[in-house]
């Protein structure tokens, strides 16, 4: 038998101090009765839900997929476009975590977890997510210097935690820059470096946080294991500090 907070957080729902806020504040039943107190013990045989939200660990499905170009992030597509989705066999209605563009292709995650989902995509949890974007022109330094400083997206200033000048091929007149963002507005990326006059012609998305695509070809997915959603948790509470 262990703590509840322990079991809820154990699941990768949320953090322990998070599950004895959902606790205190009347949000968790457990095999039926509400629970308002800290102190209970449950085993894995008890049904748990807090916030509505089943934590058993066989309702929650977790992955990391790396997404080709010319599939859409949606459940379903009313033009009939391929969409994240049809690459997966699973019954579990499942949904990506946020979006890449059609063209955009990297690592997306998808589960059936919506505070996994906030968790990953809030601002406040400041989630790193690095993009290789290949441009078309080169790139001058006065130009990445202003990406760096930040520039104005939708009316609001943003400040990329990164950017570097990775390589620049003159024959055909591109350049590859890396690019660290934590918000996840649409099409951030592209309207970032188009702020500065520069087009993006290709765009990956290399890693969430500390996942990245190894060992997975583009159109492979793999589970996330509990102990990386538990990680993923952990890292969001660190750079949310920062
Ligand atoms: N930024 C973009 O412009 N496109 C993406 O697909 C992701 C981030």
């Amino acid at each position: 038998m262990i703590r509840l907070q322990k079991a809820i957080a154990d699941s990768g729902f949320c953090s322990r101090r998070k599950a004895e806020e959902y606790i205190i504040n009347k949000k968790v039943f457990v095999n039926g009765s509400l629970i308002s107190e800290l102190g209970v013990k449950v085993d894995e045989n008890d049904e748990i839900i807090v916030d509505g939200n089943s934590i058993s660990k066989q309702d929650k499905e977790y992955y990391v997929f790396y997404k080709p170009r010319s599939v859409i992030c949606s459940t379903n597509d009313d033009k009939g476009r391929k969409t994240v989705i049809d690459f997966f066999e699973s019954n579990k209605r499942l949904y990506p975590v946020g979006r890449l563009d059609y063209d955009t292709t990297g690592i997306i995650f998808l589960t059936n977890d919506g505070e996994f989902t906030n968790m990953i995509l809030h601002p406040k949890n400041k989630i790193p997510k690095v993009y290789i974007a290949k441009l078309e022109g080169i790139i001058d330094g006065y130009s990445i210097k202003k990406i760096k400083n930040g520039v104005i997206i939708d009316k609001v200033k943003v400040i990329p935690d990164r950017v570097k000048l990775k390589s620049i091929d003159k024959k055909n007149n591109t350049c590859i820059v890396e690019i660290t963002i934590h918000d996840g507005k649409n099409h951030e990326v592209k309207k970032i470096f188009e702020s500065v006059g520069c087009n993006v012609i290709k765009l990956k998305r290399e890693s969430i946080g500390f996942i990245d695509l190894t060992g997975l070809k583009s159109g492979e997915y793999r589970r996330l294991t509990i102990k990386e959603v538990k990680q993923l948790y952990a890292y969001s509470n660190d750079t949310k500090r920062k």
